[in-house]
């Protein structure tokens, strides 16, 4: 049995991860909740029993065996590596170390041999990033993918319980014809319209969360030859993220074939009838483990181009469950201390 920390606990993806602990009967032996002081003493029920939200200390981390840390980067950049020198493994939902040499970056169906090196942080990646690179990596073991051109469709979740605030106040001030408070979370109003912007801008035009698809794909595939070219969008929905996809491969690939090798892959399903109008959606993807692929199609002139349409839960596999998941990898490291 393990000794756990949830950090961030009062937080969208950490109230996923209360659920998800409980779900996969992980073997906690004890666990507290931690957040930031705005949040002490409020209730997070647990496998039945109240535990009070304690502050985020660097004291707290005393005798924790895992921590499943979901706070901005700042906070994490300060607390998980005192976590780690208390001793604990933390697995940091955080972008703070993702690119950091040193700190694997894991998604447990692409490269759950990663968790082995590493130094007391692992990284968990983006959300867009880890639903698009369970789709890639079983087509980039028998086609090599050369190229990926994805467009995001992100829900409000994806900027936490702030973001999903922001969508209702907007929405219900609109249906009532009032004032809708100003944005706050977003660069525009986000109720009824899209935003081609998640993060901030670069001097190159993208935008740092664009730039996390690029980046964090190549290091979890171990393929620094893949180009990403990625656009991402903030879309009024609550739940679940979807993204246009079109790779390219070395050798051609059919939509035939890319639905059987999908069909047998980890962690994905593929919901693909359009003539009885199945694909993928976010509001049926809410609560669900797996990421859903569908709309797959070859490109019209080009053998070795394939476009689909892929949809996961931001809050479960794009975080809190791929969290867990990596932290029942390192249970498989260490069987004895379970
Ligand atoms: N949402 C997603 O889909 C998603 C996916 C992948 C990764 N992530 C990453 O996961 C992290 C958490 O995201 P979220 O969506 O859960 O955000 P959120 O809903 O805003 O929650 C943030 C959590 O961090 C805590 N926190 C903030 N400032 C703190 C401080 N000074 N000291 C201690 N705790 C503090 C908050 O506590 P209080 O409630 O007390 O303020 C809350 O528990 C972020 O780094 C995000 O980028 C999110």
């Amino acid at each position: 049995m393990k000794s756990v920390a949830v950090v961030g606990a009062s937080g969208a993806v950490g109230e996923i991860l209360v659920e998800l602990l409980v779900e996969r009967k992980f073997p906690v032996g004890s666990i507290k909740f931690l957040a930031s002081p705005r949040s002490v003493g409020k209730p997070i029920v647990f496998a039945g029993e109240t535990h009070a939200i304690e502050p985020l200390t660097a004291e707290a981390f005393e005798g924790v065996d895992i921590v499943l840390s979901s706070t901005p980067g700042g906070i994490s950049k300060v607390f998980s590596p005192i976590a780690a020198r208390a001793g604990a493994v933390v697995v940091d939902n955080s972008s703070a170390f993702r690119m950091d040499p040193d700190v694997p970056l894991v998604v447990p169906e692409v490269n759950p041999q990663a968790v082995a090196n590493h130094r007391g942080i692992i990284a968990n990646p983006n959300c867009s990033t880890i639903q698009m690179v369970v789709a890639l990596k079983p087509i980039h073991d028998v086609a090599r993918i050369t190229r990926v051109v994805v467009s995001t469709y992100q829900s409000v979740s994806g900027a936490g319980q702030k973001g999903m605030h922001e969508l209702w106040t907007q929405s219900q001030a609109q249906i009532n014809g009032v004032d809708a408070p100003a944005p706050a979370k977003f660069a525009h109003p986000i109720a009824f319209n899209c935003i081609p912007q998640i993060d901030d801008f670069l001097p190159d035009g993208y935008t740092k969360e664009e730039m996390k698809m690029v980046h964090e794909t190549r290091k979890i595939m171990g393929d620094d030859s893949i180009d990403v070219c990625p656009t991402c969008v903030r879309v009024p929905v609550l739940h679940s993220h979807s993204e246009s996809i079109l790779i390219e491969t070395e050798r051609p690939i059919t939509p035939e074939e890319a639905r059987e090798i999908w069909s047998k892959a980890p962690g994905l399903t593929v919901l693909d009838d359009p003539g009885q109008l199945v694909y993928p959606l976010p509001a049926s993807t809410r609560g669900r483990d797996d990421v859903f692929v569908g709309r797959i199609r070859q490109d019209l002139r080009r053998p070795n181009a394939l476009l689909f349409w892929c949809v996961g839960d931001n809050l479960r596999k794009g975080a809190a469950l791929n969290a867990i998941q990596i932290a029942e990898e390192l249970l498989k490291l260490d069987p004895v201390g379970i």
